[in-house]
């Protein structure tokens, strides 16, 4: 059996570099192996819409913007498959049958939902909790399952999700004693150190919201600054520097390939390298963080022109999506079939409910 893969986003902001190292880049090295039946990147709306159901337009405008990001990094369209969620209607479906599959308890247990929870103020008495937003890792089990995805390249923190479908999975096809979904995996970065880039303020999450992400779209000058603002402690330059939690050294973990010592800091031969001499003593922060800006803007500068030659053929893009919704429509259709025929409930898809109930009453 070939792979079939699944993933998306919510498209609540542009992409960040934490999206690139955190999942983008995987995405791009599975895309580029091709061996795959099928890759499916959904920009996931409805889920989006789970807590901003106040700020729709934000939402719509958001989809061209990730569209535009997923294709300035390299994803290819004659590849990939790409799709708006709430435009196909198997998935609410499939959503409501494996909500019954799922106890209230468990998906309350969701560590990913908790926090989300808790930083969007839900957890408040006046807030509380929109139930489609506890609801969406059922949701998102419905997105893989539909196209029968074995493989979801996505952050470390979509693995409670992964998780739940797999439960999912195991449930229906315990129950319904059929083997039509399949059970799936993630697929992490390779360098654990992109599973959670930090915000270029040291904070544990890059979020819009606090302001300390660097975008795929970033302007040079804006890169810089962002570097160059990364807090690192003060000392004096002959001290030993500090590499545990140090925001630069976190980064560098993420991007300083040897390739990039030899262009740009040939003292050094890699990272390693590098950290036993500041640990030493005599290397500034300043140079260190130049070494990283250096890093960002190669890897960045690709991206953002990429990104403005895309901005200037939006009917085509536009015309991608179309052309990708419409097939996700008919394969996750077709599964939806397949489940329901398994549950049973495809009553007039033949004559066999006819047939029962003509037997069963004698006519
Ligand atoms: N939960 C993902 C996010 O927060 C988006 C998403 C929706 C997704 N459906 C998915 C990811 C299916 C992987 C697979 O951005």
């Amino acid at each position: 059996m070939k792979n079939i893969i699944m993933t998306g986003d919510r498209p609540t902001g542009k992409l960040h570099i934490g999206h690139y190292v955190g999942s983008l880049r995987q995405r791009l090295e599975l895309q580029n192996e091709g061996n795959y039946d099928e890759f499916i990147v959904m920009i996931a709306d409805a889920q989006a819409l789970t807590d901003n159901a106040d700020n729709p337009q934000k939402i719509r405008d958001n989809i061209m913007e990730v569209m535009l990001d997923y294709l300035a990094i390299g994803l290819d369209p004659n590849k990939v498959t790409f799709c708006i969620q709430s435009l196909l209607p198997a998935l609410p479906e499939l959503t409501a049958y494996y909500m019954n599959l799922v106890t209230l308890q468990r998906l309350l247990r969701n560590p990913t939902v908790k926090s989300e929870i808790k930083e969007k103020g839900f957890d408040s008495e006046s807030a509380g909790t929109p139930v489609g937003f506890a609801n969406y890792p059922i949701s998102q089990a419905a997105d893989i399952t539909a196209f029968k995805a074995n493989l979801v390249p996505a952050g470390v923190d979509q693995e409670p999700m992964i998780e739940q479908t797999r439960e999912i999975v195991r449930c229906f096809n315990r129950i319904y004693k059929k083997d039509i979904l399949t059970e799936c995996k993630t697929v992490l970065p390779k360098n654990e150190s992109c599973y959670r880039l930090v915000g270029t303020d040291g904070n544990a999450k890059m979020s819009k919201s606090l302001g300390n992400c660097i975008y795929l779209s970033d302007e040079p000058e804006v890169i810089k600054k962002k570097v160059n603002s990364m807090a690192t402690a003060p000392r004096d330059i002959n001290d030993p520097g500090i590499i545990e939690g140090n925001v630069v050294f976190i980064y560098l973990e993420a991007f300083a390939t040897d390739e990039y010592f030899t262009k740009y800091y040939p003292e050094y031969k890699n990272l390693d390298e590098l950290k036993q001499a500041y640990l030493k003593g005599g290397i500034g922060d300043g140079t260190i963080k130049k070494f990283l800006n250096n890093i960002i803007q190669d890897e960045l500068e690709p991206i953002r022109e990429r990104r403005k030659e895309l901005s200037k053929q939006i009917p085509e893009i536009i015309n991608i999506l179309k052309e990708g919704t419409n097939k996700a429509i008919e394969l996750s259709n077709k599964t939806l079939e397949e489940v329901k025929a398994a549950m049973a409930i495809d009553y007039f898809k033949d004559d066999s409910f006819l047939n029962d109930q003509i037997k069963k009453y004698n006519n």
